[in-house]
């Protein structure tokens, strides 16, 4: 299989083929998710909840990260790797520099950075010292205490008009690629009309450019309560990981996933 490059994926923004994105924090899954023939690999500061046992993303350490992307990089084949850029490790541009150089040294190709208009100057720097970027809007982990809770965002007209604007922003300083998280479908499919970048939703519904799930939440077992935008791809699978990660690959190409049952309005 040809290695998955930004160009690649641009292209298939263009032609409309759905990307898939999963997220992975081991040398085993890395392998699996890479057999089952995903896109790209998002080392996520999810690991935080999934493999560290906290109850918020905001824990996770630059270490931490450092330590789980070198693990995925380790088995990694053909797969884009983004790694988080976890909390503060970003608050002013020079950290920003330091920090994702350090996660780039780890194996990652491009770093994720959750925010809306202020990160312009981070990532131009980045983009300008040849660092491609990610961008999060929406439902940002990092900021769940300013936030009051895990909620869908964007459903007031001002809201929704402020994350076209950051949107817009955020490609015009140079990133490659946007996360949008729990975000009304309508939303979703505006801003990813708007923008010339990918962008991959998790609870935006079905239009954006492709989708992206925790890999523990799509094989079920995350404890307590499955969130509405995944799907248990295991229980169809028979207990085999790798049929369940196939599944949710076949699924998202063939705009069979998410259903309606997944998505906000
Ligand atoms: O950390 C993560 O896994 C993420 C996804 C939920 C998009 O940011």
């Amino acid at each position: 299989m040809n290695k998955v490059t930004l160009h690649r994926l641009e292209e298939m923004k263009k032609t409309g083929e759905k990307i898939v994105v999963i997220t992975a924090y081991d040398a085993s899954f890395s392998r699996v998710v890479n057999e089952a023939g995903v896109d790209v690999i998002l080392i996520g500061d999810s690991l935080g909840n999934v493999m560290l046992g906290y109850d918020s993303t905001v824990p996770v350490t630059m270490a931490d990260m450092q330590h789980h992307t070198r693990a995925v990089a380790k088995t990694n084949q053909h797969t884009l790797l983004i790694s988080d850029m976890p909390y503060m490790a970003y608050a002013t541009v020079e950290q920003t520099l330091l920090n994702a150089a350090h996660l780039m040294q780890a194996g990652a190709h491009m770093v994720k950075v959750e925010g809306g208009a202020w990160l312009a100057p981070s990532i131009r720097a980045l983009t300008e010292r040849g660092v491609p970027v990610c961008a999060h809007l929406g439902l940002t982990p990092q900021s769940v205490d300013a936030l009051g809770g895990y909620k869908v965002q964007g459903r007031e007209p001002e809201a929704a008009s402020k994350m076209r604007f950051d949107a817009e922003c955020l490609q015009e300083a140079g990133a490659r690629m946007l996360v949008l998280e729990c975000v009304p479908a309508a939303l979703a499919q505006k801003i990813s009309q708007d923008l010339s970048i990918p962008v991959i939703g998790i609870g935006a519904g079905i239009d954006t450019d492709g989708q992206v799930l925790v890999l523990q939440d799509m094989l079920g077992i995350t404890p307590g309560k499955r969130p509405k935008f995944s799907h248990n791809f295991m229980a169809q699978a028979q207990g085999d990981i790798q049929a369940a990660v196939v599944a949710y690959v076949k699924a998202v190409r063939e705009k069979q996933f998410p259903a309606a049952e997944h998505t906000f309005t």
